[in-house]
């Protein structure tokens, strides 16, 4: 994870808050995608400058974050079949990490305004850079729809993101077991072929981007994972035992292999975590 915002200052600079807790709370009831994106970001500005105090006076998160009246959400039963090759096919590629950067925009809040009022400023600190690093990955993403002829929004997006944080929202270890942990890291495991796809049919542009994107998600699931470690440590609780207990309860299914061991180890996520959780005809 860096620990600057790399791209050029956003547009909504400077932000309407002054705490952390407003901020947070002010990014999830933002329904426009390129304003959370670019909020996203003009908040990690902020706070790297010392311009939001860490506070979170009446601090009351919504169960769901705001959403733009495009794209049409829709369940997963009901999305149309990515078609695998071609113009559309890589621009529904784009447009679903699109979607998903959004959602990983309000994940990242939500972890700050739900979670971090207990927690030591550094945990808060950790957030703000994730969180701004996803409003980065959906502008990349955004821009790159707009130079192919389309728009995020163009297609249906899949509505089903937003379960898990739902599910966990009283729950944090149980937030950082699913969400850093298994769901970011999931990412970590299917980026590599998209890129390598990417530059097999000559689009290097958007190939880039992707690499982008999988260097920062390794700084998110490493952050997830420490401060998974250091609160069962400090709950006096067997880390690995308390990840398959919470995943085998808040998430639905096993996970899939084939795993990016090199990337979850550079994250800091010990093998001995997650391949037990492997469908068990699908383990080593
Ligand atoms: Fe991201
Ligand atoms: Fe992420």
């Amino acid at each position: 994870m860096t620990q600057t915002v790399s791209t050029a200052p956003p547009p909504f600079d400077p932000i309407p808050w002054s705490t952390l807790g407003e901020a947070a709370v002010g990014i999830l009831t933002t329904a426009d995608a390129e304003r959370k994106a670019h909020l996203a970001q003009a908040v990690g500005n902020a706070w790297s400058k010392g311009l939001l105090a860490f506070e979170f006076d009446d601090v009351c998160p919504p169960d769901r974050p705001a959403r733009p009246p495009l794209p049409e959400l829709r369940s997963h039963r009901d999305m149309p079949r990515r078609r695998a090759g071609g113009e559309k096919g890589r621009f529904a590629l784009l447009h679903a990490l699109a979607h998903i950067e959004l959602n990983a925009i309000d994940l990242a809040f939500d972890m700050i305004a739900r979670f971090g009022p207990g927690m030591p400023r550094a945990f808060s600190h950790d957030w703000v850079y994730v969180g701004a690093e996803e409003g980065k990955h959906f502008n990349l993403l955004s821009d790159r729809l707009n130079t192919l002829s389309g728009a995020y929004g163009d297609l249906p997006a899949h509505d089903g993101l937003w379960d898990a944080a739902y599910s966990t929202k009283e729950n944090f270890l149980a937030r950082l077991a699913v969400v850093p942990m298994v769901l970011e890291a999931r990412g970590l495991d299917v980026t590599p072929a998209m890129i390598k796809k990417l530059e097999t049919v000559g689009d290097d542009e958007s190939a880039a981007l992707l690499k982008i994107i999988y260097e920062d998600e390794k700084g998110h699931v490493a952050a997830g994972t420490r401060w998974f470690s250091s609160e069962t440590e400090r709950l006096g609780l067997d880390p690995r035992t308390t990840f398959h207990d919470l995943v085998r309860t808040y998430f639905r299914g096993d996970l899939k292999r084939p795993f990016n061991d090199a990337a979850r180890a550079a994250a800091g996520l010990p093998v001995s975590f997650y391949e037990p959780l492997a469908a068990p005809s699908d383990r080593k």
